[in-house]
C-alpha cells in the first residue's frame, strides 16, 4: 500500500444507472469537454484528498460505524458550472438519509484529522469537463438511482481512465427492523 492515495468517499452506481448517466450526457450535445470515463462516474459523499496509511484504518472505521438508511436518489436535473466549467446530473433536492450520512461521516472524519467541508452539500455526477455548449434543464422522467451502499474510493493515476477503483464498501440498511410486543 502506497504511504498515501488521494480518496474520496461516494456513491457508486451499478452498470444499469451507470448507463442512464451516459445516456443523459449524450442528450447534452456537449459542442466540447473532456467525457469522464462511464467508469468513473459517481456523487462524491464526502472528499477526503490526500490520507496516509495512519489515517486509513481510522477513516474505515468511521464508515463502518455509521449505520445510514437506503434511500432512492431522484437525478432529475443537469447543470452546469460555468467557473468550474463543469458538466452535471443531480438530485434538485437532498434526501434526509443522504444529508444524514454526509453530515454524519463529516462529524466523525474529525477525529481521523479531516475537517468538515464549510460550503453546503451540493451532490452531483460530474459527466464532463471544460465543457462547453451542452442543453441543460429538468430530466423528464428522472433517473432513480437505488443507493444502498457507499464506498471508499482511490485516484490509481493511471494516465488512462478509468482513474478511480473502489477498495471497500459499506451497506446503507434496506429497512428498519421493528421490535413488536407479540
Ligand atoms: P467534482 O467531480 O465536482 O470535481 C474525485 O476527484 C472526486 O472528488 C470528484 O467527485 C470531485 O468532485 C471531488 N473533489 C475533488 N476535489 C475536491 C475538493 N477540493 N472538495 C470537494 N470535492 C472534491
Amino acid at each position: 500500500m502506497p504511504d498515501r492515495q488521494r480518496m474520496f468517499l461516494a456513491l457508486w452506481p451499478d452498470a444499469a444507472v451507470r448507463k442512464s448517466f451516459v445516456e443523459i450526457r449524450s442528450a447534452m450535445h456537449f459542442r466540447r469537454g473532456r467525457m469522464v470515463h462511464p467508469l468513473d462516474l459517481h456523487i462524491t459523499l464526502v472528499f477526503l484528498g490526500m490520507v496516509d496509511a495512519v489515517q486509513l484504518p481510522c477513516v474505515e472505521a468511521v464508515a463502518g460505524r455509521q449505520d445510514g438508511d437506503a434511500f432512492d436518489l431522484s437525478i432529475d436535473h443537469t447543470g452546469y458550472w460555468p467557473r468550474a466549467r463543469v458538466a452535471w446530473c443531480g438530485p434538485a433536492e437532498v434526501p434526509l438519509p443522504l444529508q444524514s450520512l454526509v453530515d454524519g461521516l463529516q462529524r466523525d472524519l474529525r477525529a481521523c484529522g479531516f475537517e468538515p467541508e464549510a460550503r453546503p452539500y451540493r451532490p452531483h455526477v460530474t459527466l464532463a469537463r471544460d465543457a462547453r455548449g451542452g442543453a441543460t434543464g429538468p430530466l423528464v422522467p428522472p433517473v432513480v438511482w437505488p443507493c444502498n451502499r457507499f464506498v471508499l474510493v482511490t485516484s490509481t493515476g493511471a494516465r488512462e481512465p478509468p482513474r478511480y477503483e473502489v477498495v471497500r464498501q459499506w451497506p446503507l440498511q434496506s429497512e428498519k427492523i421493528t421490535l413488536t410486543d407479540s
